[in-house]
């Protein structure tokens, strides 16, 4: 199957590429960002590099010609490619706003027009959102709360625009919580992160499992709508 990776570049990004390219049921990975995707280091003897595409986009609401035609034919998409809340003060909040919510409908958009040869089936596209992401626009949560509700928004546009796509789009949203990679880090750091995610009610998920479950989901197809930390613990582990 050929997978769209949109956000290629950041922290999931870089796991989820790394574990695709040695996945038997993905034969061709397009790594979108707005700079180069790098070759994933400490491979698998079973990886195989050649099926990584890096595609550089440097205009996510106006797709180029080649952003385009990189996209046609595939089977799945998992958006990784938002702001996240440690850099979300360091922008104006409509900047915020623009590459979050407007910069995924539009991909969708894209996707959604893209040539495909197998379009009796839907494409499989999975949203990577958090786990206080508030879809309830009545219920701001106190600690982040235009940010959870902005991307609760996305959440429930993306659901929509999949219901309304004519068979075009299926979704998924998955929504971790902190997120660990046990090679990084050190005691002092998670003692703390588990200091503050305990009083924010977030849990913690680690980056393999994260990364494991958007790879199972887009290649076997969505257990269900929305998947919470339980789920991703679950799912990868068995993967
Ligand atoms: N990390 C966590 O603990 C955590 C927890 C829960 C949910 N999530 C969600 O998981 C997803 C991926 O998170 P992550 O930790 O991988 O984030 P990340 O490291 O910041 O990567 C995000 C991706 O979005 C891109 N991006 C950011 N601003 C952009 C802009 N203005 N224009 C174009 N691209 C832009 C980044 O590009 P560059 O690499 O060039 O910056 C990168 O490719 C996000 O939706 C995040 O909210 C993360």
């Amino acid at each position: 199957m050929k997978l769209i990776i949109v956000g290629s570049s950041g922290f999931v990004g870089k796991e989820l590429v790394r574990q695709a390219i040695t996945s038997p049921a993905v034969t061709s990975v397009v790594a979108i960002a707005r700079r180069e995707t790098p070759v994933p280091e400490s491979l698998k003897d079973s990886s195989d590099v050649a099926k990584l595409t890096s595609v550089v986009c440097d205009d996510f609401l106006n797709y180029s010609d080649n952003v385009k035609h990189q996209i046609s034919n595939a089977d799945a998409c998992i958006w990784l490619m938002a702001v996240t809340p440690s850099n979300s003060g360091k922008m104006p909040w409509d900047e915020v706003r623009k590459i979050c919510l407007d910069y995924t409908i539009a991909g969708l958009e894209e996707l959604s027009k893209a040539p495909r040869d197998n379009a009796k089936k839907p494409l499989q596209f999975v949203y990577v959102s958090g786990a206080n992401a508030e879809r309830d626009q009545s219920k701001k949560p106190w600690i982040l709360g235009d940010y959870c509700l902005m991307r609760g928004e996305v959440e429930t546009r993306v659901l929509d625009f999949a219901k309304n796509s004519n068979n075009a789009i299926e979704a998924c949203i998955v929504k971790p919580g902190l997120i660990r990679d046990p090679q990084q880090g050190n005691m002092l750091i998670n003692t703390f992160q588990n200091v503050a995610t305990s009083i924010i009610n977030l849990p913690v998920v680690y980056l393999h499992d994260v990364a494991a479950t958007l790879l199972n989901q887009a290649t076997e197809g969505f257990e269900k709508e929305t998947l919470d930390c339980d789920d991703i613990v679950r799912i990868g582990k068995k993967t």
